[in-house]
């Protein structure tokens, strides 16, 4: 009778707590093929109310725009206000970095509104030899000092996450921190391809907490204001502000080709930069390297990271209203291969690892390949092939896909085809 009695009060409860969305599910995450569910992927090329796209004006005038405008409510929220730079300031400069092979500029863009000031910091380097460089523009995770062991770089007093690994105690950066993720950013290689390099820390555009009252959000709110509206923007939006601020700098820096920036990310930072690059048509190409949930990768498949997981562990991430598709993805009118196709015909890179299950390579993959149509429709080649390509083994069109062996990581094989491929299809060397 007891027992009876404790299983039903336990059943009735784990009702209402699903019912009321308050728990993420108990279940491990799926790694298994076999287990994915079967789903019906939206069309790009089919409207909202049924109208199937047909020539690359229509997509232009009619489903580009409602594509924007749902992933722009429904999943990453939009930027409610405007926010132009107040002033930039050149900070450092040095013509002689690398051994004189570069330049290399700190450069504050300011922002006001009210009571309001934000600073951030894009550290650049320009190869010397180029006139105008075109330029990798990417975030970095700890601080612009991290990149490489140039000691001239200054060090960000943003809040940090912590990582002891990495000498980052307290939610602040010191020198213990300086280089720590030179492994990630081939500065020179970059240089010597005749590339530039711009990279802001991303904590200083939003802290990575989930806290509304710092950062950019606040603003943007109307009077007594607390956080962002159902629709409105999340981290992951914030940050992709940040880097539309730095093209309008760029666009008014001599040294940069600002017809010929390349917009590069790396795991959250790689949401952010297919973000950024399906809003902005400025950014000549986009590149998402092991994006995953909310990146790259197609929520329907519910592989590894879900979107009931990741609105749990990183609430801030995205607008409120992308929870209703928690463990609901059957309800989602889009996928992540629409955010890749708003990209197009500009060219994109996805890029996975094989040891990255988490991120699902295989919904990476096949996002970019369901995407290709929308290219096509200009004349531009996508994937091929349903067929994964094999490791390390880049297929190098417009739409551009690889997964190399290895790890969650920025390794320099990933560099090597990003450079390839922008000599290719921006320089068309
Ligand atoms: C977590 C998160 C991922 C994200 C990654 C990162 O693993 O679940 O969605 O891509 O962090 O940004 O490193």
């Amino acid at each position: 009778m007891t027992t009876r009695f404790i299983i039903l009060t336990l059943a009735v409860l784990a009702i209402c707590l699903t019912i009321f969305g308050q728990i993420v599910p108990q279940k491990d995450p799926n790694y298994d093929e076999n287990n994915v569910p079967k789903f019906d992927l939206p069309d790009p090329l089919t409207t909202f109310s049924g109208k199937k796209i047909k020539k690359s004006s229509e997509w232009i005038e009619e489903r580009r725009p409602e594509l924007l405008t749902f992933f722009s409510e429904n999943v990453y929220g939009k930027v409610p206000c405007k926010i132009p730079i107040y002033q930039w300031k050149v900070v450092e400069q040095s013509g002689n970095a690398l051994d004189g092979k570069a330049c290399r500029k700190q450069v504050d863009l300011i922002f006001k509104k009210d009571n309001h000031t934000l600073r951030f910091n894009i550290l650049m380097y320009l190869p010397n030899e180029a006139e105008k460089a075109p330029v990798f523009l990417g975030y970095n995770f700890y601080g612009n000092h991290t990149i490489t062991n140039d000691t001239n770089i200054l060090i960000s007093d943003a809040w940090t996450r912590n990582d002891k690994s990495l000498g980052i105690d307290n939610h602040r950066l010191t020198e213990d921190s300086r280089g720590v993720r030179a492994n990630r950013w081939p500065v020179e290689k970059i240089i010597d391809s005749g590339y530039g390099l711009a990279t802001i820390f991303y904590c200083e555009v939003d802290p990575d907490r989930d806290d509304f009252s710092d950062g950019i959000h606040p603003f943007c709110y109307i009077e007594g204001q607390q956080c962002p509206a159902s629709d409105e923007w999340g981290s992951i939006s914030a940050w992709a502000w940040g880097l539309s601020r730095a093209m309008d700098y760029f666009e008014q820096d001599n040294d940069v080709d600002a017809s010929k920036v390349i917009v590069f990310g790396h795991s959250r930072l790689g949401k952010t930069a297919l973000w950024a690059g399906a809003q902005d048509e400025r950014f000549s190409a986009v590149i998402s390297n092991n994006s995953g949930c909310g990146g790259a990768a197609l929520s329907k498949r519910r592989f590894g990271e879900t979107i009931a997981r990741i609105n749990a562990a990183f609430p801030h991430w995205f607008c409120k209203n992308f929870r209703k598709y928690n463990d609901n993805e059957v309800a989602l009118p889009v996928d992540q291969h629409e955010l890749i196709a708003l990209i197009a015909p500009r060219p994109v890179y996805v890029a996975s690892a094989e040891k990255d299950l988490w991120a699902d390579p295989r919904g990476e993959f096949l996002a970019a390949y369901f995407a290709t149509p929308v290219y096509e429709l200009f004349g531009k080649d996508g994937i091929p092939s349903q067929e994964m390509p094999p490791v390390n083994q880049p297929i190098h069109n417009t739409v551009a896909y690889h997964i190399r062996t290895g790890e969650h990581d920025v390794t320099d094989f990933d560099w090597e085809q990003y450079i390839k491929w922008a000599d290719k299809q921006l320089l068309k060397k």
